[in-house]
């Protein structure tokens, strides 16, 4: 990957951030946002929770790794921001994509607990989010696979801005 056309794909647990940290870092940067659940809801021509209700999850995985593909292998007239929701990163053949795309990988993570009140105080329906013993069960399985990313931001306690200022700074970019 070329400096000049940079891909930064936010990866880390329901409620960690990466839509928000994305958009401002997207404004910080002057680059464009894309999130990846909004492409499969376009796609799917309905929202997250329909998708899993009426078609399961094997389904939005199935969409989820198609559409990561269109976005990873589009022509980027210039750098971006990518959010992936929070179980992308920990299919297999998507860590496969990324890690071929040359893209750099940033693991918002936070304590469980401020994950699930972030999630609650959120209007978003989420599907995989039952009761905070099943979320954290989850969380735990997942974790050892976002460790994999290039960078690791400790978002506890922190407002958007702040965050967004910290990877904007760990990835040296200006
Ligand atoms: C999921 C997280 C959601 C969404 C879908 C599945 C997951 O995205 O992609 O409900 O498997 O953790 P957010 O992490 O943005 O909530």
């Amino acid at each position: 990957m070329s400096s000049q056309n940079r891909t930064i794909i936010l990866i880390g647990f329901m409620g960690a951030g990466k839509t928000s940290v994305g958009r401002a870092l997207s404004r910080r940067l002057g680059w464009p946002f894309e999130d990846l659940d909004d492409h499969i809801q376009s796609r799917e021509g309905r929202n997250i929770e329909e998708i899993f209700r009426d078609s399961g999850e094997p389904h939005f995985r199935r969409v989820e790794h198609q559409s990561l593909r269109d976005l990873l292998s589009a022509q980027q007239p210039s750098s971006r921001i990518l959010a992936l929701g929070g179980g992308a990163f920990v299919q297999p053949e998507n860590q496969e994509l990324i890690v071929a795309s040359g893209g750099s990988t940033v693991f918002l993570d936070a304590p469980i607990d401020e994950l699930w009140h972030r999630c609650q105080a959120e209007e978003a329906a989420r599907p995989l989010r039952r009761d905070l013993e099943q979320f954290r069960q989850l969380y735990e399985q997942r974790r050892p696979c976002y460790l994999r990313a290039s960078l690791r931001v400790e978002t506890s306690g922190k407002d958007v801005e702040t965050i967004a200022a910290e990877v904007q700074n760990s990835l040296g970019l200006r």
